[in-house]
């Protein structure tokens, strides 16, 4: 398949570009800039000049690909106003790519996050969050898989809270850049909350079989680690860069406070079973041990 993919150049996309050439299929990268587009050739893809608010782009890569996986974003979590500004980007250009689709019978594969399901891990039986300062993408999401009925076959990739490698990704990372900055290896609460997490390469894995062979309208979860104590998470964080752990207030968090606070454990077993997908690649715990101080 010739394959449209915004966000190529990302810590999943890279994953994704490598995991589908490797697998017989091309790919048409959107790229934001020079640098962007130099490292999507660098990686075998074409890019495709432009950004997401780019509409008129966006539908030129629809019309050139055979299906689409969108997974930029832009992650600025400095304030409400600027993670309003990238979810409402996000969902003009989930809802422009599904609608250049419609009818046609190609696949859509839109990501989306793990919910979560009070005192248990949640599944891909769960409705997706549509509160919190996130939840605009989880209703674009939910958009895209009804053009199910439209002639798209359009599914989601549901993240957990962390996708890493080499140390770096996800929630993790934003605790690393935190800690290195506060000098306090940090979480909120008394760090009992959990996270899943799964390896890139192994998500990477996920959405190209999703792409080739998930039916319309399904949802996925590319979980590998069911669920994480922040608090041990920090603690390797703290331990790899010499730095005190303590419970810090979730205001340090921003926008994303409620969020990183909230227990939210995962299942993926009906995607491995269903899909035969296994992760094979490091756990949370063992790849944040690729941190250097
Ligand atoms: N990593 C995780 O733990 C995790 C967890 C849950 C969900 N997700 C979601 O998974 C997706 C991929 O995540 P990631 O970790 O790979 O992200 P990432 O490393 O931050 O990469 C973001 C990608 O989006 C591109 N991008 C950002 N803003 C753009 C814009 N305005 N126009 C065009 N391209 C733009 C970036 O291009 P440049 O190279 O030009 O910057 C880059 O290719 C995102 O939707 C993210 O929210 C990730």
């Amino acid at each position: 398949m010739r394959v449209f993919v915004t966000g190529a150049t990302g810590l999943i996309g890279s994953a994704l570009v490598a995991e589908l050439l490797e697998n017989g299929h091309t790919v048409l990268a959107l790229a934001r800039s020079d640098a962007s587009a130099l490292t999507a050739e660098a990686a075998g893809a074409e890019p495709l000049r432009g950004a997401l608010a780019d509409l008129d782009i966006l539908r030129a890569g629809v019309a050139q690909a055979d299906g689409v996986i969108h997974l930029a974003f832009a992650h600025d979590f400095s304030s409400t106003d600027a993670l309003a500004k990238a979810v409402a980007e996000d969902n003009a250009a989930l809802s422009t790519l599904g609608e250049a689709l419609a009818g046609s019978g190609r696949p859509l594969v839109t990501v989306a996050g793990t919910p979560g399901a009070p005192g248990r891990a949640s599944t891909e039986a769960d409705p997706l969050m549509t509160e919190g300062p996130v939840a605009g993408r989880g209703r674009a999401v939910m958009a895209a898989l009804g053009l199910a009925s439209h002639g798209v076959r359009s599914t989601a990739v549901r993240l957990p809270r962390t996708v890493h490698n080499q140390g770096t990704g996800g929630f993790a990372g934003l605790l690393t850049g935190i800690a290195r900055r506060t000098g306090v290896s940090g979480y909120p609460g008394d760090g009992a909350q959990r996270w899943p997490a799964v390896h890139a390469l192994d998500a990477a894995v996920l959405f190209r079989v999703v792409l080739e062979q998930a039916e319309a309208g399904t949802s996925w979860h590319a979980v590998a680690d069911e669920g994480d104590k922040v608090r041990d998470i920090a603690a390797v964080i703290g331990r790899r860069l010499g730095l005190p752990v303590e419970s810090v207030p979730e205001a340090t968090y921003g926008p994303l406070g409620p969020i990183f606070a909230a227990d939210q454990p995962s299942s993926g077993t009906h995607t491995q079973r269903v899909l035969g997908w296994t992760p094979r690649h490091p756990s949370l715990l063992e790849d944040l041990e690729n941190i250097q101080p």
